[in-house]
C-alpha cells in the first residue's frame, strides 16, 4: 500500500512528538528545517522525508510539494504547524493542498506584531496605546525644549503595559468550523529584571472558571471575527483588573511543550492528534484525539533550571532525576560544550523538566527532587 504523509514544518525537540503522533496515525512523515542536523532528523524511519528548506520559505516549500506529489509520486495529506512560528507557511501550503487552514493572510497578520495591533483595534477588541513616534519629557518644568527627545519612526512598538497574569489559551476551529476550547496553561514570568523571561508552566489553570469561559469565548469570537473557519489558533493573555486582554495571537499551537506533553501529562488530552486530524481534513471524533476530552485530572508542572552563564562542562544526574516519581519528561536544549547566555529572553533557558502528581504539591515536590537531583557544571 502507498504510503500517506503528513508534512510536519521544522525539525527541532518540539516537533519530536509532533513526528511521533503523525506516525501513530499510520502516515510517513516529511520534516522540513533549516538546519539539517536539526533533532527529528534522527529519529527519522524508512519512508519519512527530510527536506531541507528554511520554514519561512513558501516557495520552495510549496515548491517541494510540488515535486514530491507528482505522477507517481506521494500523497501529502496534510500541514501541521505546532511548536514552531511559521504559520504562514503551513497556511500556504494547505492552501495549496486545499486543505483546512486558517487564511493566509491572518496567518500573516497574528504573526506581526504591529499588523496584529492594527487588526485588533479595527475590530474592537482592547488594545494597548501603541505609538511608533514618541516624544519623552524628562522634565516637566522646563522651558526651551530642554530634556525634550523626539523619537520618530523608532520602529520600535512602544505600547502601554498591561498588569495582570499570563496564560496561553489554546483552541482549534476543526474541519466543520466547530470551535474547541482545547487548553489554558499558567504561565510563570520573572520580570525582574526588566525582561519578560518565562520560567514555568502549570496546568490545569487556576484561573476561576468564569474567567477562563470568558478567555475561550474571547478566543472563539477572535478567530471568527479574523475569519479563522480552521485550524490552531493561540492566545497569550493577560488577565488584568479590567478584563482578558489579548497580547498576542496565532493561528499554530504552543511551542513551551504545553500541548506537547504538559497538557497530556495532567488530562490525558491528545491535543496533537486533534490538530493533525484538522490538517487532513478528518473530523475530529470522539474515540481519536477529542480535544477536550479528559482522561484523568492531575496537576502538571514545567520549568527549568538556571545555572550561570558559561560554557556547560558536564550535566550529572539526569537518568536519576527521569526516575523519580512524577517526573514526566526531562528535555535539554542545551548540551555539554553548549554556552549557557544571560536569560534576557526564554530561548535562553537550558532545560525543560515537566512533572505531574495528582495535586499541586505532589507537582512540585517531584519538580524539586528534579531539580536537585541535576547538576549541571559550568566553566
Ligand atoms: N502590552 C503588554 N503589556 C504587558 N506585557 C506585555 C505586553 N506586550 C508584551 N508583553 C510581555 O512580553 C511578553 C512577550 O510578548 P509577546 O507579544 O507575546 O511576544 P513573543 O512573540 O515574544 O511571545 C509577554 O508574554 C508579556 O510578558
Ligand atoms: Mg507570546
Amino acid at each position: 500500500m502507498k504510503n500517506k504523509y503528513v508534512w510536519c514544518l521544522g525539525a527541532g525537540l518540539m516537533q519530536v512528538p509532533v513526528v511521533e503522533e503523525i506516525w501513530n496515525l499510520g502516515y510517513s512523515v516529511i520534516v522540513s528545517d533549516g538546519n539539517d542536523s536539526a533533532p527529528c532528523i534522527d529519529i527519522l524511519r524508512e519512508n519519512d522525508i527530510f527536506e531541507h528548506i528554511d520554514i519561512f520559505d513558501i516557495e520552495n516549500h510549496i515548491n517541494a510539494l510540488i515535486k514530491l506529489q507528482q505522477p507517481g509520486g506521494i500523497d501529502v495529506a496534510g500541514t501541521v504547524c505546532i511548536g514552531i512560528d511559521c504559520p504562514e507557511t503551513a497556511a500556504a501550503m494547505q492552501e495549496y493542498l486545499g486543505k483546512p487552514t486558517a487564511p493566509r493572510d491572518v496567518a500573516r497578520i497574528c504573526h506581526n506584531k504591529a499588523e496584529f495591533r492594527k487588526a485588533m483595534k479595527v475590530l474592537g477588541y482592547p488594545t494597548p496605546t501603541v505609538t511608533d513616534k514618541l516624544i519623552v519629557k524628562t522634565k516637566t518644568e522646563s522651558s526651551g525644549s530642554r530634556g525634550t527627545v523626539l523619537y520618530p519612526d523608532c520602529g520600535y512598538l512602544i505600547e502601554q503595559r498591561w498588569e495582570g497574569t499570563e496564560h496561553t489559551v489554546e483552541t482549534l476551529f476543526d474541519v466543520n468550523g466547530k470551535f474547541w476550547p482545547c487548553f489554558i496553561t499558567d504561565r510563570f514570568f520573572n520580570y525582574s529584571r526588566g525582561f519578560a523571561l518565562e520560567t514555568g508552566l502549570r496546568h490545569p489553570s487556576t484561573l476561576p472558571s468564569y474567567i477562563q469561559r470568558k478567555a475561550y469565548q474571547i478566543a472563539e469570537e477572535l478567530g471568527r471575527d479574523l475569519g479563522i473557519n480552521h485550524g490552531p489558533f493561540k492566545l497569550d493573555i493577560i488577565v488584568t483588573e479590567d478584563g482578558v486582554r489579548v497580547i498576542e495571537a496565532t493561528t499554530r499551537f504552543s511551542g513551551g511543550f504545553d500541548c506537547q506533553y504538559l497538557v497530556p501529562a495532567a488530562t490525558g488530552k491528545n491535543i496533537l492528534r486533534a490538530g493533525i486530524f484538522t490538517a487532513i481534513g478528518e473530523p475530529i471524533c470522539s474515540i481519536f484525539g477529542n480535544p477536550t476530552h479528559h482522561r484523568w485530572n492531575k496537576v502538571a508542572l514545567s520549568e527549568s533550571l538556571w545555572p550561570p552563564v558559561g560554557k556547560i562542562v558536564d550535566i550529572q544526574g539526569v537518568e536519576e532525576a527521569k526516575k523519580i516519581e512524577g517526573v514526566e519528561h526531562i528535555i535539554f536544549r542545551k548540551n555539554v560544550g553548549d554556552i549557557v547566555e544571560d536569560y534576557v529572553d526564554c530561548t535562553k533557558r537550558v532545560c525543560f523538566i515537566i512533572t505531574s502528581g495528582n495535586t499541586e504539591p505532589e507537582a512540585w515536590e517531584a519538580m524539586d527532587k528534579a531539580q536537585n537531583n541535576i547538576r549541571i557544571v559550568i566553566e
